[in-house]
């Protein structure tokens, strides 16, 4: 057993964590699936699985930092591309965290992408791509023989924001700029939408999550006044609709798809999920590119990657009991933060790992879609959420964000820099919190932002 590793009895810390009664249990973020470490392996630990598990577990772990390269070149395995935006899944989720947006115009998007779709919905109802450059921007191709389709980067607007109390937010306003296309112009009905990686620990959990609990929370909601809604979105595994959970407007419904889905559009690599690979008609070299192995990655590769993911544990919140983070709980749940922000939800059956059932977790999300206001818009719908909507993502882990990522590149674009900016923020749905937010005196702000940041 790693020192440091919660064991499997539920609420019995291997490492000292004097922690009793309830405030015990709030610290388990993820149930049995939490681990007991502030390091910059935080987000990097299995929860309790043993024996044979270990071994998929470590297995996965390097198919998680697997270069993937072009053919014929060595130094990683065959199947990248033709075109891409990155050859290792931790290029953009270093330490299983959150990615880094690019400070200035002159640098290329890297652990970022660009959505990309025109009006109209594909045949599953989902966004419809691009009819020369698909469903993201790839911004690399093969040297010499497969053009890259284009490159993107952000210039950032300054903007003021005055809270109550006559501190000032600077906040950064993206404005995305698309350049060297290679297939010519994007044309007028182009639609965008720019995503930073987020941080991939404790997605098993929220995969084991019931579709019934999902549709339970919204319910509850709306007597408070709020419009969560889930996503439905198209499973292609079961060719059938189901509730969507993972991306930042949960347009994925489990996490293979999810993972399935990276191969794919990040890396070029295809699976037994998606075993075409990402050419438009238009783009002569990159379908002419002979084609290794079909999938490019094996199913049991990508069994352990898979099995990697649901098994990434959730670190323990720290100072869970401090006087000042027990009011900033307080201060979140009064400012209905914690409507959307749901602190607690369990897990139902989940067969392919059934430790990760039956958990009481503190993931801080509903998982539902939420109209967050004009500031935040991308203007771009994915299946049922609209142009403004996002899904409410989880909190937990946060605090240890820039202990992990050396940074907090927040919100869907990574524009916020650090919880205040993020909470600003928000609007629509959430314009009475940010005002509550906005209208606190220094301290309990500061206590709010403690809370956040023992998480
Ligand atoms: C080029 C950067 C990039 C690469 C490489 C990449 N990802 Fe991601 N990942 C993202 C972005 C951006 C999102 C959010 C996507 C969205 O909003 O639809 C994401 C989302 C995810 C999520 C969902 C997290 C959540 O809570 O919604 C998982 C899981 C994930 N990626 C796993 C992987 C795996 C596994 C690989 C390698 C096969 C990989 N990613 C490669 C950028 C990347
Ligand atoms: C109406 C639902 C709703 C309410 C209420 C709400 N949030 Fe959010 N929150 C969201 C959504 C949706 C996002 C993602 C927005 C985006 O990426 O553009 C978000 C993002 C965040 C983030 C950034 C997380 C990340 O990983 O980037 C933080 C921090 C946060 N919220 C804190 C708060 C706090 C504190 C409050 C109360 C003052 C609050 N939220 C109230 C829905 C809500």
């Amino acid at each position: 057993m790693h020192s440091g590793i919660l064991v499997a009895t539920g609420v019995t810390l291997v490492t000292g964590m004097a922690l009793a009664g309830e405030s015990r249990l709030a610290a388990l973020s993820g149930g049995e699936f939490t681990v007991v470490d502030e390091s910059q392996l935080a987000y990097s630990l299995p929860g309790p699985i043993s024996g044979p598990q270990l071994e998929l577990f470590a297995n996965g772990r390097q198919e998680f930092q697997q270069r993937w390269v072009v053919l014929p070149s060595i130094g990683g395995k065959w199947g990248r591309g033709p075109t891409s935006n990155a050859e290792i899944c931790a290029d953009c989720h270093a330490g299983n965290g959150r990615g880094h947006a690019a400070e200035t115009r002159k640098e290329s998007l890297a652990s970022m992408v660009v959505r990309l779709s025109i009006p109209g919905e594909n045949e599953h109802g989902g966004p419809r791509p691009h009819p020369h450059y698909g469903d993201q921007l790839q911004n690399q191709g093969e040297l010499g023989r497969v053009p890259p389709e284009g490159d993107a980067s952000i210039a950032w607007n300054d903007r003021e924001e005055k809270l109550a109390d006559g501190s000032v937010v600077l906040l950064r306003v993206p404005q995305l700029l698309i350049t060297n296309l290679a297939f010519g112009p994007l044309g007028p009905e182009i639609m965008t939408s720019v995503r930073i990686a987020p941080a991939v620990f404790g997605a098993g959990l929220l995969d084991a999550v019931a579709e019934e609990q999902v549709r339970e929370i919204a319910e509850k909601q709306k007597a408070l006044g709020f419009n969560g809604r889930p996503n439905y979105v198209w499973n292609t595994a079961t060719q059938s609709t189901a509730i969507g959970r993972f991306g930042w407007k949960a347009s994925q419904p489990t996490l293979m798809q999810q993972d399935a889905f990276a191969f794919l559009n990040d890396m070029g690599v295809t699976t037994h999920l998606f075993k075409q690979d990402n050419c438009p008609d238009i783009q002569v070299a990159c379908r002419k590119r002979p084609r290794g192995m079909i999938p490019e990655q094996p199913e049991r590769a990508f069994d352990e990657l898979l099995f990697y993911t649901r098994a990434l544990a959730v670190p323990a919140r720290r100072h869970a009991e401090d006087p000042e983070v027990l009011r900033g709980e307080f201060l979140f749940a009064q400012a209905q933060c914690a409507a959307c922000h749901v602190a607690e939800m369990k897990t139902g059956d989940y067969p392919a790992l059934p430790a990760l059932g039956g958990q009481a977790i503190h993931p801080y999300t509903d998982l539902l879609l939420h109209d967050m206001g004009e500031g935040l818009a991308d203007g771009r719908p994915d299946f049922l959420a609209g142009p403004r909507d996002w899904r409410t993502p989880p909190l937990w882990g946060i605090g240890l964000s820039a202990k992990v990522n050396g940074n907090a590149s927040l919100l869907h674009d990574g524009r916020a820099r650090n919880l205040t900016e993020a909470i600003v923020w928000h609007d629509g749905e959430a314009a009475a919190s940010r005002d509550a937010f906005v209208r606190m005196p220094k301290q309990e702000r500061e206590a709010l932002l403690a809370f956040l940041n023992s998480l």
